[in-house]
């Protein structure tokens, strides 16, 4: 392959990327919660799915549990970013466990509207990956009501009783395009399909593809930053790739990168998935500047300003203790 001088180079920084409003006050919620009861804290699930975050609150004692049965009686616990069923409350509940839901408003909204569908007797085909964690907790809000669509290939096997209203909901972290094309289906199929009020692929997860879209259009290579059991993240690869990347890959962090990536490679993309730490992407950045890259140009396709109030639960004691 050709070798790329460095006057032809160029890094591409998508903006946004990273950190969304759920992310960082599920972030906050933990670390304030260890500043205010004491270690140890615990959480149900990964806060966010990004392991350097997760290992960050472990170093200053929060405990990860899968489950609330490995939570001692009396015990403090956080839900995570992606929401928990009812079940989940309950048994809190049930054991007198003192409880801080960090669900991400967003996807609370999802399972506001899993209540009213199902109250009003829809069933609802709810588009997202099985076994997520989100999908659980929104499908757990009415489960005689909920029939999981992984993608467009799954439509072809639903069938419902004549007359049965149908409305759909998804996941906040899909692919937009890919998400649609599964509706359209869906309203080929069942032309009685009803929307729900509003988009339930979130704000950051909408923005963030869009952004890598932009850049991606024009890079060789695309660096997405994030786990790998981070849904956003794994998008923003498809979505590059998509979008005409001449490759991409996900890395936790720069150590990930392989340098046979960068042969022949003139333009190099870079973006992060919403619970990404921008320090990470910093390690990126100074990596390819090392292999003769230039500073990045970052590349705008929106501004973000929302900000989430923390938990009502956490700020009311965050009062009480003044
Ligand atoms: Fe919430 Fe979207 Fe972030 S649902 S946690 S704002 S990726």
């Amino acid at each position: 392959p050709a070798v790329a001088t460095d006057g032809d180079r160029d890094v591409l920084l998508a903006a946004p990327r990273g950190y969304c409003a759920g992310v960082d006050r599920a972030v906050i919620t933990v670390e304030k919660a260890l500043d205010l009861y004491g270690a140890p804290v615990y959480v149900r699930k990964q806060i966010v799915h990004n392991k350097h975050v997760v290992h960050g609150l472990e170093e200053r004692g929060a405990v990860f549990v899968e489950e609330l049965g490995e939570v001692p009686a009396g015990a403090t616990v956080v839900f995570s970013a992606h929401g928990v069923s009812p079940t989940v409350h309950a048994e809190a509940t049930e054991r007198g466990l003192k409880t801080i839901d960090a669900t991400c408003p967003l996807v609370t909204k999802v399972h506001h509207e899993a209540k009213r569908f199902a109250k009003e007797d829809y069933q609802i085909l709810l588009i997202g990956h099985e076994g997520h964690e989100e999908v659980e907790g929104t499908a757990g809000e009415a489960p005689d009501h909920i029939t999981l669509v992984q993608g467009p290939a799954d439509v072809d096997d639903l069938e419902f009783a004549d007359g049965t209203k149908l409305s759909w909901l998804s996941q906040t972290t899909l692919s937009v395009d890919e998400t649609m094309e599964t509706v359209d289906r869906l309203r080929a199929k069942f032309p009685q399909l009803e929307d729900p009020p509003s988009d339930d692929i979130c704000y950051a997860t909408q923005n963030r593809q869009l952004a890598v879209k932009e850049i991606a259009r024009t890079s060789d290579l695309v660096i997405v930053v994030g786990s790998a059991n981070s849904s956003n993240s794994v998008r923003l690869v498809e979505v590059a790739l998509e979008a005409g990347a001449g490759s991409a890959y996900r890395v936790d962090d720069v150590s990930e990168i392989e340098d046979a990536w960068l042969e022949g490679v003139e333009s190099v993309g870079v973006t992060s998935g919403a619970s990404v730490p921008d320090d990470l992407v910093e390690g990126v950045l100074t990596f390819l500047t090392e292999r003769g890259y230039p500073t990045a140009t970052a590349v705008h396709t929106a501004e973000e300003s929302l900000i989430f109030a923390l938990p009502p639960e956490l700020r009311k004691d965050l009062r009480a203790a003044g």
